[in-house]
């Protein structure tokens, strides 16, 4: 619910077993890439999430029918009249924008609102606009909107780096509108990511012919039509390493079950790096960590680096560490909300422009702290599971967007949470 908060008494060690849940990230852009097909498309593995909810009833607004079966969603266009994906929509969203690519090549036309910013710093989609202008689209502003047409995509040949390296939705917007598109595309620093391959993978079984997806050159043959078909989401790595990390940080032993631990080995590499200890055990993940944490730098970069999206929660456990260590943060440089809560807590963390210098302490205090941003949210929930005595983490619709139940499967380890009601 919209104002809930999250009750923590920490202190508890985590232990036993957690299930990982199907990628947000990867969901989002497949559910959009959805409006390509002709007929019935099923995905599975997808978790019940807000951003999950947000997306499918922006494809009913679309057009489409779409219902849910357990971890089961089904999507069909129906009705292709309407393709406004609206300010309100998109501004609660930002993975909105990935249904301009695929309503640009389908229907030829289409008006998303731009995004705005977020928490995590402006969000702007230049790079979106201009790939898919290469593509022969016009896109012009009118009041807040992109107004997208394009009569018949041309394959081109795309450089799509921007000032931060490659763009994943980016990536996925002009890698969806080339599919449809007359000849062959070819994006050069192309986004690496997992999710950008899964949906590949996607569209392939759909009937796209892409190469080279998940390597910074990606070749898209424009075909003439799309089906629907079934595909199964990959695990969300950015869950896995989230639970590792609240795992490590209570000096816990858990073992994730359903991670790809190949999507994984930056994070991996940094948990080792700190004294935890993550091993491979027939097709799980055993993660523990010792009393004594050793600090480390990290830079965030584009995958295969270490995500951003992991920044917090590894600032969190940083914290704790015996020593100082360097967090930069080259994705979002102003993707620092949690600093000012996590100081409310008791930890030493000074900002030098995009770094953040961490200063191990011996012990967090449980305090109110506030969540700002998803992955915000997560890192001061991994705080509240050490800290001494009682956080309160407030606004955790914040976390509802991107952690399918995260107070129960902690609970489940063990850890002592509640959902509170406002
Ligand atoms: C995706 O966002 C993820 N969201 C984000 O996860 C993630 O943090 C981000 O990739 C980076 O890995 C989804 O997949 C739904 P980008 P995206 O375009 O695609 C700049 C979460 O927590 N940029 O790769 O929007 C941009 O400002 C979310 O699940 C431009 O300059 O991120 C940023 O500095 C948060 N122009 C950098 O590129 C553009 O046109 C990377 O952004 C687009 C992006």
């Amino acid at each position: 619910m919209a104002m809930d908060k999250f009750v923590i008494n920490g202190g508890n060690r985590l232990k036993g077993d957690v299930t990982v849940g199907g990628s947000k990230n990867s969901a989002l852009p497949i559910l959009a890439a959805a409006l390509l097909a002709e007929g019935q498309t099923v995905l599975r593995n997808v978790p019940d999430l807000e951003d999950i909810v947000a997306m499918i009833d922006l494809l009913r607004s679309l057009g489409c029918e779409s219902r849910r079966e357990g971890a089961d969603v089904f999507v069909e266009v129906r009705n292709e009249t309407h393709s406004h994906a609206e300010y309100d929509r998109v501004r609660k969203m930002r993975a909105s924008v990935c249904v301009l690519g695929p309503l640009l090549a389908k229907r030829k036309s289409a008006r998303v609102a731009m995004p705005g910013g977020c928490a995590i710093g402006s969000r702007p989609v230049d790079l979106h606009i201009r790939g898919l202008r290469l593509l022969g689209a016009n896109i012009e502003l009118d009041s807040g909107d992109m107004v997208a047409t394009a009569a018949r995509l041309r394959g081109a040949e795309i450089f799509l780096g921007g000032p931060f390296g490659s763009t994943v939705l980016g990536t996925d917007n002009v890698m969806m509108a080339a599919t449809l598109a007359e000849g062959t595309t070819v994006i050069e620093c192309a986004a690496c990511e997992p999710e950008v391959e899964d949906l590949a993978c996607f569209l392939n079984k759909m009937g796209a012919k892409i190469t080279g997806a998940g390597t910074p050159r990606i070749t898209i043959q424009g075909v003439e039509k799309l089906a629907g078909c079934d595909h199964t989401v990959i695990p969300d790595r950015i869950e896995a390493g989230t639970f590792m990390m609240a795992a490590a940080i209570t000096n816990g032993e858990i073992a994730v079950h359903n991670v790809r631990l190949d999507h994984m080995l930056a994070v991996v590499d940094r948990l080792r790096e700190v004294g935890v200890s993550v091993e491979r055990r027939n097709g799980s993940v055993l993660v523990s960590s010792a009393r004594h944490l050793e600090p480390t730098d990290v830079t965030t970069q584009t995958y295969p680096g270490f995500p951003t999206d992991m920044q917090a929660q590894l600032m969190s456990l940083l914290c704790l560490a015996d020593g100082n260590s360097a967090i930069t943060e080259k994705i979002f440089p102003d993707r620092f909300m949690h600093v000012a809560e996590l100081l409310r807590m008791g930890c030493d963390i000074r900002k030098e422009g995009p770094t953040a210098i961490v200063k191990g302490v011996k012990k967090l205090i449980g305090a109110p702290v506030m969540a700002s941003d998803l992955r915000a949210s997560a890192a001061l929930v991994i705080a509240g599971l050490v800290a001494k005595g009682q956080t309160t983490v407030n606004r955790v619709y914040h976390i509802d967007r991107g952690y399918e139940d995260i107070e129960v499967k902690l609970r489940g380890l063990g850890a002592d949470i509640q959902r509170v009601g406002e």
